[in-house]
């Protein structure tokens, strides 16, 4: 089994990085570089959290690229109440002994696309700037992506607004781009990572796993899930991004739809609403595959099983 190389694009952000952790432990994957977004805090942190769980994880070999410190048509919105002030508050992960690459995260995307021998795929767990940058200014380089699997959107209700989920809502125009791309696209939505939950059961297997565990239940744990607790009366915080990450390890944790997926760039309260014609009733051609189910408890055995292996 040759592993699939993929890049993922991050804002770090807890679960972005239990999903770093889970990408660089599984065998399946080949980890060619991260690139890092504005999103749940600024870029410049999450630049420096993703040098963190990298350093952590002792990849020191994965090149990280930093992107876009803002969204392309939008002031940008952060997630400080469920991240913390570092977007990694109650983390026990050492300083980092790694620096940004040389290359912002365009500049690498395209390298990595344009050398991969096989089709690279791209995961974008935080605001899809960077894509929609990386796919607008080298077009010529789609022919080598072989798909995009990306945490954002959903079906139901938003989590940062009654219509629309953070990813999206943060940076609609971008995600249109990558909607409208006509790459094989996969949206990992709120309505399946909403059950991917670590409770006390999936923490106790965390925490029995090493020292990966042991940090991916702290991130789960400490500050994150009160967070969640707080802002959305949730009793465990869903592990959004890492759902995307092992979607890509083993497709079939997840049930998916064919349909049309569009965007909502002009509403006041529906901006960065994920419009998704599940019944096909505007004769749009589908777009995407959109999770509407997840096997909860394969999910956990690729995350635990990963984490295992750092
Ligand atoms: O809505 C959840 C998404 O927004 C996750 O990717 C989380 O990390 C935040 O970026
Ligand atoms: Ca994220």
């Amino acid at each position: 089994m040759v592993p699939e190389p993929v890049i993922l694009d991050v804002d770090p952000g807890h679960d972005d990085a239990i999903a770093m952790m889970l990408a660089c432990g599984a065998p399946e994957l080949d980890v060619c570089a991260i690139t890092s977004v504005a999103g749940n805090v600024s870029l410049e942190k999450t630049t420096r959290n993703a040098l963190k769980v990298l350093s952590f994880v002792g990849r020191t070999d994965v090149p990280v690229g930093a992107g876009a410190a803002a969204p392309l048509a939008r002031v940008l919105r952060t997630a400080e109440h469920i991240h913390g002030e570092s977007g990694l508050d109650g983390a026990d992960l050492p300083e980092p002994v790694l620096v940004p690459d040389g290359r912002d995260a365009v500049r690498l995307m395209a390298d990595v696309v344009g050398e991969s021998p096989e089709p690279v795929t791209l995961i974008p767990v935080g605001p899809l700037t960077n894509v929609a940058n990386f796919l607008e200014e080298h077009p010529r380089l789609r022919q080598n992506i072989r798909r995009v699997v990306l945490m954002g959107g959903s079906i139901g209700p938003g989590n940062v607004t009654p219509a629309a989920e953070f990813n999206v809502y943060v940076d609609p125009e971008a995600a249109r781009v990558v909607f409208e791309s006509g790459l094989p696209t996969t949206m990992v939505g709120l309505d399946v990572t909403r059950e991917a939950t670590a409770g006390p059961e999936e923490l106790e297997r965390l925490r029995s796993l090493g020292r990966a565990g042991e940090v991916a239940a702290g991130l789960a744990t400490y500050y994150y899930a009160r967070a969640y607790r707080r802002t959305y009366g949730l009793a465990a915080p869903p592990i959004h991004d890492a759902v995307a990450v092992a979607a890509v390890v083993e497709p079939a944790i997840l049930q998916t739809r064919s349909m049309r997926v569009d965007v909502e760039c002009e509403g006041v309260l529906t901006r960065g609403e994920t419009v998704c014609d599940v019944y096909g009733v505007t004769g749009g051609s589908p777009n995407a595959e959109v999770a509407v189910g997840l096997d909860r408890e394969a999910f956990f055995e690729i995350l635990f099983r990963s984490l295992e292996e750092i």
